[in-house]
Formats: structure tokens, sequence, C-alpha cells
């Protein structure tokens, strides 16, 4: 009986100090994978422009979304706040981290034949993501993968055309400003000189001035302030973005002028972000070209490939649309950004 009595004891006194060890402490949270497991994840170093826009923003989510623990990857993301120089040296440490895989969105086209050849020699595989990078080395990145900013630009063209017509002045003169975004990444290059090429077919339409907004709202807004004051006629903003839209808005209420489908001046941008298609319902963007911004599961089904050993393709251009503000209110919804 006795004995009994010792062996019910020590099973009690078991029993609750497994409860005490077992279970995580209030405030703690469950230990996360052992650095054994650890090791199996696969090891992504995402070097990103910054947050300038919703565009940006969007796409970041897009990669930490597909990025996760949960599906084998070890995920880490530098922010370069659209500085070139930054991104060379947050490639650099994470040479010396030995990522399995680096990814890259260059914040502008030159410079990075150093940088991505030292990650050649390091063995580490570059996918470059959105905009591109100018080199002669095609070997130094692995594969590509963003939009077609020259057709952007030519879509605005054909874009204006039908707005114009459907205003019945296609005929008439047409003052345009352009703002630009960040000058020498691809997608200011790209929209600017698809643009550019087109206007030459259009021998009414003057191009005013362009100057680079950043692909901000806040500089989008100074610098359409600037070319109020400079212009007194403009009928078109062709704005690099939806962001330096948003703050031509601002600058072009704030002179007594009004924009949109019924106003003054007639404004096209790029990229087609959910507060665009609020602003087109609204009746202030006339419309936009789209550029999609969710490359997360395109960079990660370039990696499972590459995992698999398989051969990848070297550049896949994203399919893209036109967006009017007629047709903004039915879309919306559709929206995934
Ligand atoms: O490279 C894509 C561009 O960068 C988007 O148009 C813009 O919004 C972003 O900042």
């Amino acid at each position: 009986m006795k004995k009994i009595n010792i062996i019910t004891t020590i099973f009690i006194i078991l029993i609750i100090s497994c409860m005490f060890s077992c279970s995580p402490a209030p405030g703690y949270a469950q230990p996360s994978l052992t650095s054994a497991e650890t090791d199996d994840l696969i090891y992504v170093g995402f070097v990103q422009v910054g947050a300038e826009s919703d565009w940006r923003i969007a796409n970041t989510k897009s990669m930490k979304e597909t990025f996760t623990e949960v599906k084998g990857y070890k995920f880490e993301m530098f922010d370069a706040q659209q500085n070139t120089q930054k991104q060379i040296t947050a490639l650099r440490d994470f040479i010396l981290k030995d990522v399995d895989y680096l990814v890259l969105a260059p914040n502008t086209e030159a410079g990075w034949d150093t940088v991505l050849g030292e990650a050649k020699e390091a063995g580490i595989p570059v996918i470059i993501v959105d905009r591109m990078i100018k080199t002669n080395d095609d070997s130094l990145f692995t594969a590509w993968v963003g939009s077609d900013f020259k057709q952007q630009g030519y879509d605005a063209v054909t874009v204006l055309e039908r707005i114009l017509e459907k205003r019945g002045i296609a005929d008439q003169e047409v003052n345009i400003v352009t703002l630009q975004g960040n000058l020498g990444s691809t997608a200011q290059i790209g929209r600017t000189e698809g643009f550019a090429e087109k206007l030459s077919e259009h021998p009414n339409w003057n191009m005013l001035d362009r100057q680079s907004g950043d692909f901000t709202q806040e500089r989008g807004q100074e610098v359409m302030d600037l070319f109020l004051k400079t212009y007194p006629d403009i009928d078109v903003v062709i704005s690099e973005n939806d962001n330096m839209a948003f703050g031509a808005i601002n600058a072009i209420e704030a002179a007594g002028k009004t924009c949109g489908p019924n106003g003054d001046i007639i404004i096209v941008s790029f990229d087609g972000v959910r507060a665009a298609f609020e602003a087109m319902i609204e009746g202030k963007i006339d419309a936009c070209v789209e550029c999609n911004p969710l490359h997360g599961p395109r960079v990660e089904s370039i990696i499972q490939a590459l995992e698999r050993g398989e051969k990848v393709e070297k550049f896949v251009f994203v399919k893209e649309s036109v967006f009017y503000a007629e047709d903004a209110a039915s879309l919306i919804d559709s929206r995934d950004y």
C-alpha cells in the first residue's frame, strides 16, 4: 500500500514538472525553429528600393507574404530609401551573410557590375525584380522579372489619344507637362522614352516641361506647383506614378483649377493602385497605365525552379493593362493592391 502511494506521488510530481517545463511561461513566444531547422530554410536577401509609393509598399508586402518561414524561407529585406549606394552596401552585407539568393530591385540602372561580380564570385544567384540594370555582362544575374516600362509609355499615348478624342479635342493644340520618376530608374527611362517616341506622331501635342518628382507625392506636388506657376495653359499632366499624381491633384486644386474627366486638366498616371482607382471614381484622374507590383510569387517560382535544378527564363515581362475613370467603380473591388 505504502509502495503504491510513493509511485503515485512520483507520477504526480513528474506530470506537474512537465506542465512547467513543456509549456512556455506567459509572455514568452514558443521557441521558434532550432538551428538545424533554420539551416534547412532557403535564405533570401532582398534589397528593396524604398517605401516611396503605394506601389512600392504593395511590392514589399507581396515579397514578405511570399517568403515566409512556414513556406521554407529565411527572408531579410533592406530598405535603401531610394539610394543606389545604400543598395550596393546592402548587397555586400548579404554576400557576407552567405544568403542562398540575392533579390535586387535596383533603384537606378547604372553601377552594378562590381558588386554583382562579387556575388557571382561568391556563387550566389541574383534575381533582379521590377526595374533593370545596365550591364554588358548578362551572366551577372540569373533572371529578371518586371514590367515593360517603354510599353507603358506607349500605352499612355494611346490612352491620351482616346481621352482627347472623347472630349472632341483631338485636333486642337494640347499643352503637356510630365512628372517624371527618379531619374536613371528604368521606370522613369522607359515611360519617358516610350511617351516621347510616340509624341512625335502628334505635331499638335506640345511637351512644355518634364521634371522629376522622385515618385513621391510630396515632390510631385512641389513640381506641379512650379509647373502651374510657370505655364498658365496646362491641358495634360502625365504623371509617371500614382503618388505624384496625388500630389499634382493637390497642387492643381490649390491653384483653383480642377482635374479629371470633367476638369480643366487631364491626368494620366502610371501604376493603378487602389487610391488611384478611388481618385478615378472621384473624377480626379482620367486614366492609369497599369504597373503590377505583385512580384513575390513570380520571384518565388524562379527560386523554386532553380532549387529543382531547372533552367529559368532570363527575362519575364508581366502582362499589364490600362484603366479608365469610367470603368474604375466596377473594377475597384477586384484590385489586389
Ligand atoms: O519601378 C516601379 C515604380 O516604382 C512604380 O511606378 C512607382 O510607383 C515605384 O516607386
